[in-house]
């Protein structure tokens, strides 16, 4: 852990660290993350106060919570989109299988590479075909792959969504249904071969088919991929993920961690009366 001060004392994260060419190795294979003292602020207001979570290799991992208590805050983190941010704000650290993913030596490109995203609303590029969307990562980032047309299918079928495009790679992805398109947005984050992929309510905008068929998705890519992702829906939570992180914001105080633990556990039997009023819609 080199570049991030644990002092709760905000850093400018948009700075101008100089980026050396020889930027660390993150790895290719799934990731456990790990962060500690993780404190984020907009404008000076602090709005995520000292979290420390381990988000496990090969597993799934829930950020549950009412509106408001940090949890997409705390994933842009994760991949360095918080410091896109006009007057964002962190402290604390982050590693990807032990590396600092704020170290100067790391470009914040390269680490959305290896730490993929997934948004609310499926925003596949419009004017793109299917293919085209699948490949643009690798275009965009200059990756060389032995063969493109098999990276296609092999991560259009991962996303769930190769029998149903196979015919019609090129068509427009912004022709495809919002479930389709969520899976093609699945695709095209694998396609970079990503160690972890983060997912922002990743179904909110959908119909309880499209969900269903995207949580399976999850399910199958979390055997290669370290999955975290942000969920309004305990079902959901209780259905996709191995273990669950339960944040909140009380009084207008700034987002912390009350609770975390295997999901089983955080479902039954938590140690916190308000986790088990929360994942049983008592409150949020
Ligand atoms: N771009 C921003 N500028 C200023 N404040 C922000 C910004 N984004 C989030 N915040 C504030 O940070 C706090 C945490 O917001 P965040 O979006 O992380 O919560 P959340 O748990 O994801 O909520 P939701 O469940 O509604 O998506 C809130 O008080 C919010 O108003
Ligand atoms: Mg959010």
């Amino acid at each position: 852990m080199t570049s991030i001060d644990s002092t709760q004392e905000p850093r400018l994260v948009a700075s101008s660290a100089k980026v050396q060419s020889n930027a660390v190795s993150l790895g290719v294979e799934a990731g456990e993350l790990v962060a500690k003292g993780v404190c984020a602020w907009f404008s000076g207001r602090l709005v995520l106060a000292d979290v420390d979570l381990e988000m496990e290799r090969k597993k799934v991992t829930a950020l549950i919570g009412p509106s408001g208590c940090g949890k997409s805050t705390f994933l842009r983190i994760l991949n360095r989109m918080h410091e896109t941010i006009n007057g964002a704000e962190l402290a604390g650290s982050v590693e990807l299988n032990g590396e600092d993913i704020y170290s100067p030596q790391q470009r914040a490109t390269t680490v959305r590479r290896h730490i993929g995203m997934v948004f609310q609303r499926p925003n596949p590029f419009p004017a793109m075909t299917i293919e085209q969307n699948v490949l643009s990562g690798i275009r965009f980032n200059r990756i060389k792959t032995a063969s493109k047309d098999d990276l296609m299918e092999e991560c259009l079928s991962k996303a769930g969504l190769w029998t149903e495009v196979k015919d019609r790679l090129s068509n427009l992805g912004g022709a495809l249904s919002g479930g389709q398109q969520q899976r093609l947005c699945i695709a095209r984050a694998l396609a970079v071969r990503p160690s972890v992929l983060l997912m922002d309510e990743p179904c909110s905008a959908l119909d309880p088919a499209s969900t269903l068929r995207i949580e399976q998705t999850i399910s199958e890519i979390s055997e290669e991929v370290t999955v975290v992702i942000v969920t309004h829906n305990m079902q959901q939570a209780n259905r996709v993920s191995h273990s669950c992180a339960f944040f909140l914001s009380e009084n207008g105080q700034p987002g912390h961690i009350v609770e975390v633990g295997k999901t089983e556990k955080m479902f039954s039997n938590p140690e916190d009366p308000r986790t088990l009023d929360y994942v049983n819609g008592r409150f949020g």
